[in-house]
């Protein structure tokens, strides 16, 4: 059944109270669930209490205290259904018996690695009570948390710790939770195990006193440090930048290691997959690191911008989502480089959001239906949802984007709300009017903005044409003109900016901001002797795609001058891209492909560049991905013929600059103690793309010298850069490579996550079988979301030309991966299938394997709602 955002109806019954008493036990665990309801002012009187269930049994229920009459009440395991409830306020009493240890979609309670956890975003609240299910529901929660005391030593809920004790005359005992912030079923939690505590301690800008605990497995405690680290420059983070301050005595973090996504963010307990919080240098890459940072910052920062303010309704998801994700963001540019993070996010939006609103999965922002809610946490939603959080701050200054978000949290603290309302607060604040901007929610599809210049040398005149349009979208055959900031900058001869000294015509424009509103617009600027190169886009400050021809020579004078950073990095890959793409060409055809001379050139410039900073030379060094060159392609694609093409330009610039790229190696490695911080890591970065090229070489000393960087490395950044050059490259000591990073991390599965992910991701015809091989290899759990995404997703997303083999095995083996994992985990299955975004741009032969695999996976009768309504949408 379609869920539609224009049928939201308020709730009929508030729940106002919870009262929980939950009694663990690995196979039966027992719920009792005092609830305390009120009928809506709006509600008749009688009108039927319906609340969600998800898998459960019923083992009592008592209205006010007194049984039901089995003729008063209708259940089944998704529905409890009180047929005529009090008029007055009432209280309803709900015991249900759970078994955690049979839960494999890790949603409702569960157990990892034997301890009890939950997880109840989206709707896993369901699975442990019967309940209104909503966003819009919003209680108090008390939760009573008993279990054997030596099986499970730590009890944690939500909120603050207000009582424990034993239970007489029984090995068991309980811990009483209370949070005092009303708050929808979605951000409950509670974790019970035998877990080690790593304690710190915050002060917060108004002298508060917070307890905060990291939980870990034992013998863990030692890679919490960075975690808790950057948890501790969160809250300072966001008291400074969003006057924003925490509201409890205790922040928990608890690490599990099956869990199906990233971290969430129950109020006061939040629960991580543990990729997200373990660290240190000889298991954790400086991407891990950075990750952890990010991770741990988005979590404590839903605590305003998605707990004490959430959404009305699921369709609403963005409104914390993507202001989330903007807050993060913006926390990593201000612990480490700006342009790199910039540069970082970006690369990330057109690799993966991209992609989705150009395919079949495509929806806007804020979608407008769904059949399974848990679809919806996609790079759309979260990505580009930051960046339409971005355009308002860009269209309003920084004060005033400040203003209306301060007025956004007075406003709306305590509420579920939408985005309308959000929109609102920064309309008041600004005093303008966004109903235009509001587009940027509704309509799917990446706008391309077609841009064409001219200079008249006789009046003086720049003109620049802009045009804007979204190209049809399933469901979506036109669109309206959408609110576009493009900042700017007019390139001198001498590559500094020109002044702009009279006021340009034709568009409004804002400091350095020219706002595109309509369909076609021209804005002329005066004054201008010679002809600039424009510099459009500068910080990415739209998501859409450019269409600029810019010449050779431009986008070259571009690479080396822009004053933009960003744009200094886009052009690179602009430039590496068109010959990329013209390679690829040609290769299809059978023809031979010459890399061209000037991207050659260009990669040297950059190399030599000393005002670049490390991390960012590392950054314009990085070849497009061949995912984003079959994007750029579009249609009719051969990944063969990609990979091809990007083989030829690596050897080329590496045969052109092999001994400049040497000598970076040799001159960054090694100095000193490792250290996680943005500068150290920007020279592994470096050295490790040097390092990359000069193998390309082919020569004996390249191989030696990464056998050797391989061998002598002490963290885990510069081991894994070197493994995957063996093993990509299939360098001659490939295997006794993997052979002995196995033997030193076999014990530490994130670690060995890596070692599947490499070996998956290698390009070669013998790779499927090898795939199949780990399949069966004992490190490897199909019911680990990790090891899943290390070997299967990482297969399907992350090596284009076996997954999509031209005799259709790479989709065979993905497919029926599928329909295992399926029947335990529907969302691990379901984010698998999204892996066959893109098959209709491949060649015919290859699409038409991949539709098979798709309508073999569609015939199974009994597909998870999740992955049903993935395989419907990809195959329409
Ligand atoms: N709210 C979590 C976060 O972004 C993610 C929850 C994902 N839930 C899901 N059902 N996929 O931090
Ligand atoms: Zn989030």
């Amino acid at each position: 059944p379609a869920i539609r955002l224009e049928d939201y109806r308020p709730p009929a019954y508030r729940i106002d109270k919870v009262h929980l008493n939950v009694l663990l036990e690995p196979a039966a665990t027992k719920v009792t669930a005092t609830l305390s309801f009120a009928r809506a002012a709006s509600t008749e009187e009688g009108t039927p209490l319906v609340l969600d269930g998800d898998e459960l049994t019923l083992t009592g229920l008592k209205l006010n205290g007194e049984d039901l009459p089995q003729t008063a009440y209708a259940a089944t395991p998704d529905r409890l259904e009180i047929q005529n409830p009090p008029a007055a306020p009432f209280e309803l009493t709900i015991e249900t018996e759970i078994n955690p240890d049979t839960n494999t979609k890790l949603m409702g309670l569960f157990r990892s690695s034997r301890t009890f956890c939950t997880q109840c975003e989206a709707e896993g609240f369901r699975r442990i009570t019967y309940f209104l299910d909503r966003p819009d529901v919003l209680a108090v929660y008390t939760t009573r948390i008993e279990a054997s005391k030596a099986e499970c030593p730590v009890l944690l809920g939500n909120g603050n710790l207000v009582e424990t004790g034993t239970v007489d005359g029984t090995d068991r005992h309980y811990a009483l939770w209370h949070d005092p912030h009303p708050k929808p079923a979605y951000l409950f939690a509670l974790v019970a195990g035998d877990l080690a505590q790593v304690p710190d301690r915050f002060t917060t800008a108004s002298g508060k006193e917070v307890a905060l605990n990291i939980y870990v497995e034992h013998g863990k405690e030692t890679l919490c440090a960075w975690a808790m680290d950057s948890l501790k420059r969160s809250m300072r983070w966001d008291e400074e930048v969003f006057g924003r301050e925490y509201d409890l005595d205790v922040f928990n973090i608890v690490a599990v290691s099956d869990f199906n996504m990233g971290a969430m963010e129950n109020k006061g307990l939040n629960i991580f997959n543990d990729k997200y919080v373990l660290a240190d240098p000889e298991t954790a890459t400086d991407q891990d690191y950075a990750n952890i940072e990010a991770v741990i910052a988005h979590e404590y920062f839903h605590n305003w911008t998605g707990n004490r303010i959430t959404c009305r309704d699921w369709f609403q998801l963005c409104l914390k989502e993507g202001l989330t994700v903007f807050r993060d963001q913006e926390f990593s540019a201000d612990m480490r480089s700006r342009p790199v993070k910039r540069i970082a996010d970006v690369s990330l939006l057109k690799s993966h959001q991209f992609p989705e609103d150009a395919g079949p999965l495509a929806h806007p922002v804020r979608p407008r239906l769904y059949h399974e809610i848990n679809n919806f946490y996609t790079a759309t939603v979260y990505e580009k949802g930051a960046e339409v959080v971005r355009m308002l701050k860009t269209l309003l200054g920084g004060e005033e984007f400040r203003a209306g978000l301060d007025l956004y949290f007075q406003r709306h603290d305590g509420e579920a709300t939408t985005i309308e309302a959000f929109l609102a607060c920064f309309e008041d604040a600004a005093g303008i009017d966004l109903s235009q901007f509001a587009l940027w929610y509704d309509q799917a599809g990446t706008p391309v903005v077609t841009v064409k210049t001219h200079h008249d040398p006789e009046r003086q005149t720049f003109c620049v044409s802009l045009s804007q349009e979204i190209p049809p979208v399933p469901g979506q055959k036109s669109s309206k003109p959408a609110v576009i900031p493009l900042r700017f900058g007019l390139l001198g001869p001498n590559g500094e900016d020109m002044e702009i000294t009279a006021p340009a015509e034709g568009a409004r424009i804002a400091g350095d901001v020219i706002v595109l509103e309509k369909a076609q617009q021209e804005v002329t600027f005066r004054n201008i002797p010679s002809a600039p190169v424009l510099s459009l886009l500068r910080d990415f400050s739209a998501p859409v795609r450019l269409d600029h021809k810019l010449t050779l020579e431009e986008l070259q004078f571009q690479a080396a001058q822009d004053s933009d950073p960003f744009n200094r990095w886009q052009a690179v890959q602009t430039l590496a891209m068109q010959d990329l793409v013209r390679l690829a060409g040609l290769i299809r055809k059978g023809q031979p492909g010459v890399p061209s001379e000037d991207v050659i050139r260009v990669f040297g410039s950059v190399l030599s560049d000393m005002s670049l900073d490390a991390q960012l030379k590392a950054q314009a060094l990085t070849l497009p991905s061949e995912a984003d060159i079959a994007q750029e392609i579009g249609k009719n694609v051969d990944p063969d013929a990609v990979h091809a093409a990007r083989r030829l330009l690596r050897q080329a610039v590496s045969r052109q600059h092999g001994d400049a790229f040497l000598a970076v190696v040799t001159g960054l490695s090694g100095d000193g103690a490792y250290s996680p911080n943005a500068a150290a890591a920007g020279k592994r970065a470096l050295s490790n793309r040097a390092l990359y090229y000069y193998a390309a070489t082919g020569s004996p000393d390249a191989a030696e010298l990464v056998w050797e960087r391989f061998s002598a490395a002490d963290n885990m950044t510069d081991r894994l850069a070197a493994l995957t050059l063996l093993v990509h490259d299939h360098m001659p000591r490939e295997t006794e490579a993997l052979d002995r990073y196995k033997a030193r991390h076999e014990t530490n599965s994130l670690a060995m996550d890596k070692w599947f992910m490499v070996q998956a991701t290698a390009p070669g015809e013998e790779t499927l079988a090898k795939v199949r091989a780990l399949m069966s290899q004992p490190l490897y759990d199909a019911g680990n979301p990790n090891r899943v995404r290390a070997l299967l997703q990482s297969f399907a997303t992350g090596n284009p030309t076996q997954f999509a083999r031209a005799d259709g095995a790479g989709f065979e083996l993905i497919a029926e991966s599928i329909l295992e994992i399926d029947k335990r985990n529907p969302q691990v299955a379901s984010r698998l299938l999204t892996s066959f975004r893109s098959w209709r741009a491949l060649d015919p032969q290859r699409s038409a394997l991949a539709e098979s695999a798709l309508l073999r996976v569609s015939s199974c009768e009994d597909l998870s709602r999740d992955s049903r309504d993935i395989v419907d949408r990809t195959l329409q």
